[in-house]
């Protein structure tokens, strides 16, 4: 380890891009360490032995961004396909397209609806629901789409999401809930998306493949730490409060787990991502892969699903989605104030910064790190050799 000019924790996109800068813009030589036994973090992507299909094993992983700059790197390590995500909800033993748009108010409500009417039936729900005072999530949610919309759509799904009766929940864990007044039922607004034409995981080998990096895979970076030169740069991609040995407590992450199943059928579920909102079914959503990539020739007779199955990550989970309570937010603050005592270290990614990011962002945030800050450093350390 000693040799190199920067050790990179995590072989996910924010260390992968890193990597990359270091070694094809300033020509220094670099080790990615993760303790996964494959590259490219959460986005990782594999063929499945008894299908041929390939799938996500984190979950389905759409690419979208409306950064120039993110998709014009990327446009380096692939192409992507044309593929444009859409999502839809069973609730009540009906399907309904997500997210909520003029056609899901229209089957909720059983008539057709001009955008105006639409708008004034969701208006007049929220305001006898009485929109002032809102303290939970189920009022948040009401005074975005309605009492009608909620119960059927969202009650259920975020029951089973948290664990716990939405009206016990802060608002501020969610966002306003966009509802569209129109019949568009794309997923993503964004300029850009498709899914890269030969999987992430190919992206990754591209990045990662330039002679001056070494990967090593399935090595935790903690085994290793006390062989890292106490000067050398380290990016630091994996969980902040175990980086400080969680001095100050756990950081609180949901977490998600994958049931998989083989089907012997040609098409399971006619799409990508189905929602399941009843809280009776006990999993959340199922994603059937080879809906990713409709221009393949895939084996016919076949197919992968995986049921997803949310809950309250333990100590030995998979983090996936921050909870950020109040608590958790005091408790970030301490870590990075920590921070300042290692100089040597540069933290980012989601698990560093514990924010959910998409893989843009993630990608985004990594050219914005290597230009301000590991570049700097390491010129600087050039200067005092
Ligand atoms: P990432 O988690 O990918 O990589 C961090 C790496 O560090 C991991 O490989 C880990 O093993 C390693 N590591 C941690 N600690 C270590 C240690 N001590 N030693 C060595 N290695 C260590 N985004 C999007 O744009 N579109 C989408 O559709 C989706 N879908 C989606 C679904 C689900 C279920 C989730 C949870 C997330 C998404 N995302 C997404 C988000 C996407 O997964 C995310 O943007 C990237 O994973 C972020 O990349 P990072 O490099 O930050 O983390």
């Amino acid at each position: 380890l000693d040799g190199f000019d920067v050790v990179v924790v995590g072989a996910g996109f924010f260390g992968a891009v890193i990597a990359e800068q270091v070694a094809s813009r300033l020509g220094r030589s670099v080790c990615v360490l993760d303790r996964r036994p494959h590259i490219g973090g959460n986005a990782y992507s594999e063929l499945d032995p008894d299908s041929g299909v390939e799938v996500h094993r984190y979950g389905t992983h759409i690419f979208h961004t409306n950064s120039e700059t993110v998709w014009r790197y990327l446009h380096r390590f692939t192409e992507f396909t044309g593929y444009r995500h859409r999502v839809f909800t069973v609730a009540n033993g009906r399907v309904y397209s997500m997210p909520i748009n003029l056609a899901t108010v229209c089957a909720a409500f059983g008539r057709v609806m001009s955008p105006d009417e639409a708008r004034a039936v969701i208006a007049a729900e929220a305001a006898a629901h009485g929109a002032a005072g809102i303290g939970n999530l189920e009022d948040k949610a009401i005074a975005s789409v309605g009492r009608t919309l909620y119960d059927l759509l969202i009650r259920g799904y975020t029951q089973k999401q948290w664990q716990t009766d939405p009206r016990e929940l802060s608002a501020d864990i969610i966002g306003r809930l966009p509802v569209r007044f129109t019949f568009d039922d794309r997923y993503f607004a964004d300029r850009y998306e498709g899914m890269p034409l030969d999987g992430y995981t190919a992206i990754f080998r591209g990045m990662l493949g330039h002679p001056r990096i070494a990967v090593h895979l399935g090595v935790d970076y903690f085994d290793v730490a006390d062989r890292i030169n106490p000067r050398q740069l380290v990016v630091y991609t994996g969980p902040i409060d175990r980086f400080f040995g969680y001095a100050c407590g756990h950081l609180g992450w949901r977490t998600v787990d994958f049931a998989r199943e083989v089907h012997d059928v040609a098409d399971y579920q006619g799409a990508a991502v189905i929602n399941y909102a009843d809280a009776e079914v006990p999993f959340t959503r199922v994603h059937e892969f080879r809906h990713l990539h409709p221009e393949r020739a895939h084996a016919q007779g076949r197919t992968t699903i995986y049921r997803e199955y949310s809950r309250f990550a333990g100590r030995s989970d998979e983090p996936y989605y921050p909870i950020n309570t109040a608590a958790d937010r005091a408790m970030l603050a301490s870590y990075r104030a920590m921070t300042a005592s290692r100089p040597n270290v540069i933290f980012g990614g989601r698990l560093g910064s514990y924010k959910y990011l998409d893989m843009h962002q993630a990608i985004g945030a990594a050219l914005k790190t290597f230009e301000h800050e590991v570049e700097p450093f390491l010129a600087r350390q050039g200067m005092h050799l």
